[in-house]
């Protein structure tokens, strides 16, 4: 089984969790490939393009990550997956937002991307949101990290 964590960061925070993912699922023995989606453009003003289009076809798993933007889901996500070609696939979702907690905008943009993904038939195994500025970051990156691994050694 093949795993793409597929995740766009502009700060980081993101690919720093796609990271911490990708070596507990070595760790388990898992193949797993940790792409980056880049732009071109200014994400902003809406005039942007994705310069890497991460080809999901070869992973049996995909792990999407993306920030939370404006209360919602980031819209570089929003249009990878609306056109990510990809089918019979299983999917984590997740988002990192900067504000402490998850009804400010995480819960939102994390549900986003959980019905773009069903929209294409995609099915859900679990979805997380780590919160920046939250006191308890680390675990909750911790229990996100650990809640994945239960579902792939189910
Ligand atoms: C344009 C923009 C809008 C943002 N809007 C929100 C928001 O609505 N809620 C929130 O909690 N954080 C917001 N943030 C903060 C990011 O979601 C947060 O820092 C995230 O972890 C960044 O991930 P990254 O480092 O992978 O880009 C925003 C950041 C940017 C640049």
């Amino acid at each position: 089984m093949k795993t793409g964590i597929i995740v766009y960061s502009k700060t980081g925070n993101t690919f720093y969790v796609g990271q911490r993912v990708r070596e507990s699922l070595e760790k388990l023995g898992q193949k797993v490939v940790l792409e980056r989606i880049g732009i071109s453009g200014s994400e902003e003003s809406g005039k942007f393009e994705l310069l890497n289009i991460p080809d999901v076809s070869e992973y049996d798993t995909l792990i999407l990550g993306s920030p939370v933007h404006g209360f919602s889901l980031c819209p570089v996500m929003v249009k990878y997956i609306s056109e990510m070609v990809a089918k019979d696939k299983k999917v984590v979702c997740f988002v990192t937002q900067f504000f402490a907690f998850s009804w400010l905008g995480g819960n939102r943009a994390v549900k986003q991307m959980e019905s773009l993904c069903v929209q294409k038939n995609l099915s859900i195994l679990y979805t997380g949101v780590i919160n920046w500025s939250n006191k308890k970051r680390e675990e909750q990156i911790l229990k996100f990290i650990d809640n994945i691994l239960t579902v792939y050694k189910t």
